[in-house]
């Protein structure tokens, strides 16, 4: 084993059992990969493939039934804030205000008061939300609720980043606005972040790599280099190249 790999994915399977039906829902098949210090990693396949299920897994959330999680050399047994997850929805607490929200996690961990107020200003201004610092869940769109998710959790600056499906529940300009955002913080302070989705073009304009999954069980059928540099840009959309990935992938996907 190689502990020099931020994680390690090795050989997962994990079933459902259903108890009062006969046998189990085998979900995962042997799936392993490795991820680098501050690479994205996209985790594609259609829904209902287990995706959520392995980004459980490496979150502490679930346990394998085969095959384990290797983070900083230490097998994952139980979650951790160094491997923060954002879901689809913000899953804010309505009766605080944005920065409230944000400011949260840092009070939970007992931390000074002027430590508290710079480095909510430091997330706040890297996701976007001056001027909205004082505003309730309820009176943010959801592009803007999903940046105070984001700012909520890079607030506690964990080594990586667990994200799943966290713009599709957006329409289509504000995804592509968040996705811009995500290039940039992670330009600005590069968090190893494993990312899942269902959608091609998302897959392409955030990873280094794309892992492709199968239908159930889930298993990982093609790994694809994105043959873009950093620091990139959603330009890259429509080029010759983005293009000519996307159809491989989609044929995989519908073969
Ligand atoms: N806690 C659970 N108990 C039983 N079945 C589950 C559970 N979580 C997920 N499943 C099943 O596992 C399969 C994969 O689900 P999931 O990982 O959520 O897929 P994806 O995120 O790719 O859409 C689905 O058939 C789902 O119904
Ligand atoms: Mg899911």
């Amino acid at each position: 084993m190689n502990n020099q790999k931020e994680l390690i994915i090795d050989k997962i399977e994990k079933n459902f059992s259903y108890p009062l039906k006969q046998g189990n829902l085998k979900v995962l098949e042997d799936v392993s990969l490795y991820m680098e210090v501050g690479e994205i990693i996209a985790l594609l396949g259609p829904s209902g493939c287990g995706k959520s299920t392995l980004l459980n897994i490496v979150a502490g959330f679930e346990k394998p039934d085969k095959g384990q999680v290797v983070f900083m050399g230490k097998t994952v047994i139980a979650p951790s804030p160094e491997r923060a997850v954002v879901f689809q929805s913000a899953t804010l607490f309505p009766w605080l205000t944005a920065k409230q929200n944000i400011a949260y996690g840092l009070k939970l961990h007992k931390q000074k008061q002027e430590v508290i107020k710079e480095k909510c200003k430091k997330y706040i201004e890297l996701v976007g939300l001056q001027g909205f610092e004082n505003y309730y869940p309820a009176q943010l769109s959801g592009g803007m609720q999903q940046r105070v998710a984001l700012a909520r959790v890079l607030v506690l600056e964990p080594r990586m980043l667990l994200m799943d499906e966290p713009f599709a529940a957006l329409d289509a300009q504000t995804r592509i606005k968040m996705q811009q955002l995500l290039l940039s913080i992670s330009a600005q302070i590069k968090p190893t972040i494993l990312f899942v989705t269902h959608d091609v073009e998302e897959a392409l304009i955030l990873a280094d790599k794309v892992y492709v999954m199968s239908k159930l069980p889930g298993r990982i059928i093609r790994q694809v280099e994105v043959p873009f540099k950093r620091p990139r840009s959603i330009s890259i959309i429509g080029t010759n190249g983005f293009s000519k990935t996307k159809r491989e992938i989609l044929q995989l996907l519908f073969e």
